[in-house]
């Protein structure tokens, strides 16, 4: 029995990691870097195997579609973790760099969902990291919140599509691991509200996981901003996050 953790190597990927080795005979631990992962195999033993995938590249995605066909694992837990995101006008991004975002965000986890589920037994679990992003657009992570959003309505339906098997989006607010790239600007304090650590992310979306709900919010804060997502016109919601971010992208 295995468990797939994509971008095994983050915070959050290390967490789920940390959580579920003792549940589960191997964790595919795919990851770009070789090194992160032999570092992750020096730390937690033979039951890591690395798998070394580049998930912005589809051909990549592909081959790892295929070893999951060729193998035919009995896949407890599939987890799409792996994820990029930059704040920044639309224009400001490459062709490359965009469409590169929505390959490790989208497609990735798309195609290992399909390519996991008929190896997947009644109990078994999916959990994709998608964003509070996902409830409201968001000006200047427009791209990676809408790659979220898609990967909440996904999940939500691949959930009712497959009876007997969980599946769960993980949508944190802001979390405290390398990915928030500065903790200041201009000699500034950035305030990320409502941050949590990886950990606490990580239980609660196990929790949520067992008390059978399809989407995972793991604080009080942003539980509050998905019901305001909810009851508020976007274009206001977005006026109020223009507000919260106009330091930083002046
Ligand atoms: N931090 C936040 O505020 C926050 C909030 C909500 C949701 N999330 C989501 O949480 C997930 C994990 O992020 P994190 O916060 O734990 O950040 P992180 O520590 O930077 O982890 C990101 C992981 O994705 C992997 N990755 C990136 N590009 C890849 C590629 N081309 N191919 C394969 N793997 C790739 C990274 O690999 P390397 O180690 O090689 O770079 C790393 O393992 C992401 O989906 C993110 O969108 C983060």
């Amino acid at each position: 029995m295995i468990a797939i953790i994509t971008g095994a190597t983050g915070d959050i990927g290390e967490e789920f990691v940390k959580s579920l080795i003792g549940e589960v005979d191997l964790i595919w631990a795919v990851g770009r870097s070789e090194n992160k992962l032999a570092a992750l195999h020096g730390k937690y033993g033979d039951k890591i195997v690395p798998v070394i995938c580049n998930l912005s590249d589809k051909d990549s995605i592909i081959k790892l579609c295929q070893k999951i066909e060729d193998e035919k694992p009995d896949i407890k837990y599939l987890v799409n973790n792996a994820g990029v995101a930059r704040m920044a006008p639309v224009t400001d991004f490459s062709i490359e760099e965009l469409s590169s975002m929505l390959e490790i965000n989208d497609t990735a986890a798309t195609l290992l969902c399909r390519a996991a589920l008929p190896y997947m037994a009644e109990g078994s679990n999916i959990i994709n990291i998608a964003f509070a992003s996902a409830f409201q657009p968001n000006p200047y992570i427009a791209v990676y919140s809408a790659s979220k959003a898609y990967l909440l309505s996904f999940t939500r339906s691949l959930n009712v599509e497959n009876k007997g098997i969980n599946c769960i989006a993980v949508c944190p607010g802001w979390v405290d691991t390398k990915m928030l790239p500065s903790k200041t600007k201009s000699g500034k304090d950035i305030k990320y509200p409502g941050m949590v650590s990886a950990d606490v992310v990580v239980k609660t979306a196990l929790k949520d996981l067992r008390k059978g709900k399809d989407v995972s919010v793991c604080s009080p804060y942003y539980r509050y901003t998905r019901f305001l997502s909810k009851v508020i016109p976007h274009k206001t919601m977005m006026k109020m996050w223009m507000r919260a971010i106009e330091d930083y992208v002046a």
